[in-house]
């Protein structure tokens, strides 16, 4: 198949690439001029696991630019994958993909047959696509056109482990008001259901995985079914953040309490880790538009709301922590092991760790940071005089007061923390994850604070 995929970021490039991967012809239109010539020149714009081995198994049938009448021509699918970030009211912002669905209807050829929406969009968005591409252009670009099926088909990739989830993903959502589109999408997802394709060497199918399920639907409950998975796991998360909560009140354990209510195979033990809650592109949006929207139809969603209230919450908590440690925080060295939202990504995006070091700052606090992906980002993004921050951890670590582990890389986990305590001013490590070996430290003379324990 000819397809085109509209926006190379964190959902378009995983996705383009399996395609191409698994036999299709794929072109990648995105307006920004910087990051297609990056991509053309075999290089990921991003931090993301395997992409550019992807991208070097694929390279002979995978294409780049920034024209929308060159990238179109020839092409029966198009993906949508461009961001939709939350305005200032936390309803998702459309400029992006409306442009797009505009510079599709213009440029489209006779070709084209069908949209899929990847994009997470308000429920009812799918049925606008669809009156916008097909609506009867003006265009001088093309004689007579088609009439296009829009499919909305959900993306559930984690960052991180992208091409992972692309190819063994827990299911896969397809969703349109049109059978043809059903079943063209579903058709050009069947090595991935039926699991035929072979593996590339650094993506090993998990064991015994046969097959994928496919959910077929229309495309309103797609939509939604996108923002409710996403709702669902950010409850889960704030849920046991909650519970974490309680038993440092109640003197309880809660990877104990984790293990123990996630052997329950109705509940399970997957999103139940505590700490300093979620951040990333998908939940704190997702969770604001879909209450943005319920509003609109005179609901309101209270166990989102709570879930999102519990979230930022833990980010002031473990602060408070910290003081009942070390005081007041002016002209304390802090550290900060960690920026990105989660390991094996440098997104930025609502990381707990901004916030966190925002609040430190405000507080007086000098603030040291170390992340081995998103340093040089973070510090570019940040004017402020008093955060210095090092590529080599011990130089961060050294002379402060206290450290935050905020994100659980590796290496973290495995820092010498003998030479931790011969560096450090003070000895207190907060453990925003959960992620160390609590016995270690208390033994190495540390004050071990996690969240939960
Ligand atoms: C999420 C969804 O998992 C994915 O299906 C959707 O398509 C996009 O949003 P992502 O944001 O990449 O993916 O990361 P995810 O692995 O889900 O983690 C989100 C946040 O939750 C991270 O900050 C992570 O640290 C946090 N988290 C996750 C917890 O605090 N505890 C957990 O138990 C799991």
């Amino acid at each position: 198949m000819n397809i085109a995929i509209v926006g190379a970021g964190y959902v378009g490039l995983p996705t383009g690439l399996a395609l191409a991967y698994l036999g299709n012809d794929i072109v990648f239109i995105d307006v920004d001029s910087e990051k297609i010539e990056l991509l053309k020149k075999g290089k990921i714009p991003f931090y993301e696991p395997y992409l550019n081995e992807m991208l070097n198994l694929t390279k002979d049938n995978v294409k780049f630019t920034t024209d929308y009448k060159s990238g179109l021509k020839n092409i029966s699918i198009v993906f949508i994958c461009v961001g939709t970030p939350a305005d200032e009211n936390g309803k998702p912002n459309l400029t992006n993909i409306k442009a797009v669905a505009e510079m599709i209807g213009e440029y489209r050829t006779k070709k084209l047959e069908y949209v899929v929406n990847k994009s997470t969009v308000p429920i009812g968005f799918g049925k606008m696509l669809h009156n916008l591409i097909n609506k009867d252009h003006t265009s001088k670009h093309i004689k007579g056109k088609n009439y296009i099926t829009v499919v909305s088909n959900p993306e559930f990739l984690r960052e991180g482990s992208a091409l992972y989830d692309t190819f063994y993903p827990d299911r896969i959502v397809v969703g349109s008001d049109e059978i043809n589109g059903i079943e063209a999408v579903s058709q050009l997802y069947s090595p991935i259901v039926n699991q035929n394709f072979t593996p590339p060497s650094f993506l090993q199918r998990p064991n015994g995985l046969s097959a994928v399920p496919i959910v077929t639907t229309d495309l309103c409950s797609a939509e939604l079914i996108k923002y409710a998975a996403n709702a669902f796991l950010a409850m889960k998360i704030s849920f046991i953040n909650e519970i974490a909560n309680l038993c440092e009140k109640v003197g309880g354990d809660i990877n104990e309490v984790a293990k123990g209510i996630g052997l329950d195979s109705r509940i399970g033990r997957k999103f139940l880790n505590a700490g300093i809650g979620w951040g990333g592109s998908c939940f704190g949006k997702d969770t604001s538009a879909l209450i943005e929207m319920a509003k609109e139809y005179g609901l309101k969603l209270h166990m989102i709301e709570a879930a999102r209230i519990v979230n930022y919450n833990q980010r002031t908590i473990i602060i408070e922590k910290l003081k009942t440690q070390i005081g007041n925080l002016a002209n304390k060295s802090i550290g900060i092991l960690g920026l990105s939202f989660k390991p094996n990504t440098d997104d930025l995006r609502d990381a707990p760790a901004i916030d966190i070091i925002n609040k430190l700052l405000s507080e007086g606090a000098y603030v040291k940071v170390h992340d081995p992906v998103s340093l040089q980002k973070f510090l570019s993004m940040t004017n402020k005089s008093n955060i210095y921050g090092n590529t080599d951890v011990y130089k961060v670590i050294e002379g402060c007061d206290a450290v935050f582990v905020l994100t659980e890389w590796d290496i973290y986990k495995e820092l010498d923390w003998q030479m931790v305590k011969r560096l450090m001013r003070g000895n207190v490590v907060i453990d925003g994850r959960n992620a160390l070996n609590r016995e270690l430290l208390i033994k190495s003379g540390f004050i071990y604070i996690g969240v939960g324990r």
